[in-house]
């Protein structure tokens, strides 16, 4: 059995952070800081993936295949396992006009030996295809952006590490929202706090659908314990504004912690965004950083 966790910082800290705003409300606000799970393998992706990386030893697999495009977190954290863990692995990268050096991510993705196989676009769709020429049967598959049925046991995991370092459950938790596994890993392990989501992509509403099919305790659902956010996207997919930028700066001076303008960046600036209309006075609020920073 890997000793996955031996190299990561587990469990990741939870802290609080104070603003006047918070005193008047009477809130207390929590960073869960999953971006220091580990430098390479960071935030929501060591969760996502930690399940499928023990599925994977359990069924004997060496090799790992998966899919991204040129930045893709998901694609870099793979490479990283790769190299820690002793799998071989491949990436399939959705642009055929790309090579190696083509962005940070692919460097660092070949430097850890992760080989990596080029696809136009329109071929990028066809997954399976894909799969029967570079997978065969002897790798397991990681899907695109870590998302699946195994990796909301892992999201599980990180809600009950934040219920033990509170020694309570908290009323509302914020997350972002990209491919949907993040949170609805959380609605599937509680229907205890709201549940807000920051949609980081532009018209992106079939994702609840989605979210809904990949939620195993459907009794959660009933209480509609969530909400997603679907106009805090800055213009889309990784766009950014001046004024999201000023404010991930002045966070970060403020409280010394970094957020990039992906995900966690839009999702801090949504919960303050947010805080009056939608957080009750006298509550406890948990921000997940899921990462994503190099
Ligand atoms: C750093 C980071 N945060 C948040 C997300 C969004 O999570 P999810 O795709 O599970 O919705 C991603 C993408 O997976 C990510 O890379």
């Amino acid at each position: 059995m890997f000793d996955f966790e031996k190299i990561l910082n587990l469990p990741s800290p939870l802290e609080a952070i104070h603003e006047p705003v918070f005193e008047e409300m009477a809130l207390k606000v929590f960073i869960k800081r999953d971006d220091l799970i580990h430098p390479q393998i960071s935030g929501n992706k060591w969760r996502k993936l930690k399940f499928n990386l023990l599925e994977a030893e359990r069924k004997n697999f060496k090799k790992l295949i998966t899919f991204g495009g040129a930045h893709s977190n998901h694609l870099y954290a793979v490479a990283a396992i790769g190299k820690y863990f002793g799998f071989d692995t491949r990436g399939i990268i959705r642009g055929d006009e790309l090579n190696t050096s083509s962005s940070i991510t692919l460097q660092f993705a070949d430097r850890c030996g992760m080989k990596l196989h080029f696809v136009s676009r329109e071929a990028y769709r066809d997954k399976s295809r894909l799969l029967d020429i570079y997978a065969k049967d002897d790798h397991y598959v990681l899907p695109e952006g870590g998302t699946n049925a195994l990796s909301l046991a892992g999201v599980g995991e990180m809600y009950d590490e934040i219920r033990s370092q509170l020694g309570y459950e908290p009323d509302y938790i914020f997350c972002p929202v990209g491919s949907g596994g993040t949170i609805a890993g959380l609605i599937n392990t509680t229907n205890r706090p709201q549940i807000m989501g920051i949609c980081v992509l532009k018209n992106a509403q079939y994702l609840e659908n989605k979210i809904i099919e990949l939620i195993k305790n459907k009794e959660n659902l009933f209480d509609k314990n969530f909400k997603i956010f679907w106009d805090k996207h800055h213009g889309g997919y990784a766009k950014k504004t001046k004024e999201l930028l000023s404010f991930i700066s002045d966070f970060e001076e403020k409280h010394s912690i970094r957020l990039e303008y992906v995900y966690s960046g839009k999702m801090f600036f949504a919960f303050y965004e947010l805080l009056r209309s939608e957080i009750k006075n006298n509550s406890t609020v948990v921000l997940i950083h899921t990462g994503g920073l190099r």
